[in-house]
């Protein structure tokens, strides 16, 4: 018998939660990534990932302002584009601008700027979140390295790094790094890189009356890893969403974790 969870959410060094499901807008543009966002806060995302360079803020913003979701019950992420570093104020004041938001919840520089760790980017945005423009600041595809590069300068770890997850891509070591400095995995492209197919991924779905997809998102959430899959589709937005009343067993759980090795 697999009990009811009411897991949603994950605690924040600072104390704050993050929800662990969220809407990626990746790829997501004009009407189809409004409609997206809006089905998404209606089948109980309360995550919504956008990023400057996907060039769909204005469409993220106008769902969130048209939602009966209040504005404080919704986690905002958006991102810095590498090529950015050295406008870091300018680049968050357009973001909140097309958002329509007076803060983000989570501000990431996108990707290491010139695959470099940048202290002095970092140093940025830690200013911009003592101003209250982010609640929290991290990274995206930061190595662990790059990260104690940022912490050995500044004394301060993101909160997040974003990193491509998904359990073919699992990796324990890079996981555990992560939890022993107290910084949060979130997984973007979730269901992208891991065959749906994979029989040994259908019988755990199976077991459970669920979509393959759903067990891979159901399998970040037992590994309290955030997960943002993208979806435009309304029944596939929904079915992803649909994670949070049944549990994977460790053993099916480790299962997923073998579909990593390599053949
Ligand atoms: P669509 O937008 O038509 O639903 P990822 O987040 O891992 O990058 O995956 C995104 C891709 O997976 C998109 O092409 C999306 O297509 C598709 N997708 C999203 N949800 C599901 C699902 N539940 N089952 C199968 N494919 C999905």
């Amino acid at each position: 018998m697999t009990a009811v969870t009411d897991d949603r959410n994950v605690e924040l060094g600072s104390g704050r939660t993050m929800p662990l499901l969220g809407l990626g807008t990746w790829q997501a543009r004009g009407r189809d990534a409004r409609d997206a966002v809006r089905t998404a806060l209606e089948v109980g995302y309360r995550l919504v990932d956008t990023a400057t360079i996907y060039g769909n803020e204005r469409q993220v913003g106008a769902a969130l302002a048209e939602s009966a979701v209040p504005r404080e019950d919704v986690f905002v992420t958006t991102k810095l584009p590498q090529g950015n570093a050295g406008r870091e104020r300018a680049t968050l004041e357009e973001s909140l601008e097309a958002l329509g938001l007076d803060y983000v919840d989570l501000w990431l520089i996108h990707w290491p700027p010139g695959g470099r760790a940048r202290p002095d980017v970092w140093e940025r945005l830690l200013e911009l979140q003592a101003e209250g423009l982010a609640r929290e600041v991290g990274v995206s595809n930061y190595s662990l390295g790059q990260i104690d590069e940022l912490e050995q300068a500044t004394r301060r770890l993101p909160a997040v790094n974003q990193v491509e997850w998904s359990p073919a891509l699992f990796d324990r070591d890079v996981l555990d790094g992560h939890r022993r400095r107290g910084v949060q995995l979130e997984g973007y492209s979730p269901l992208r890189q891991t065959n749906l197919r994979d029989p040994r991924l259908v019988r755990v779905a199976e077991a459970h009356g669920v979509t393959p997809a759903q067990a891979v998102l159901r399998w970040h959430v037992e590994h309290r890893i955030v997960a943002i899959p993208k979806s435009t589709n309304a029944e596939r937005i929904a079915e992803n969403a649909a994670i949070f009343d049944f549990r994977l067993t460790a053993s099916e759980v480790e299962e997923l974790d073998a579909l990593a090795e390599r053949h």
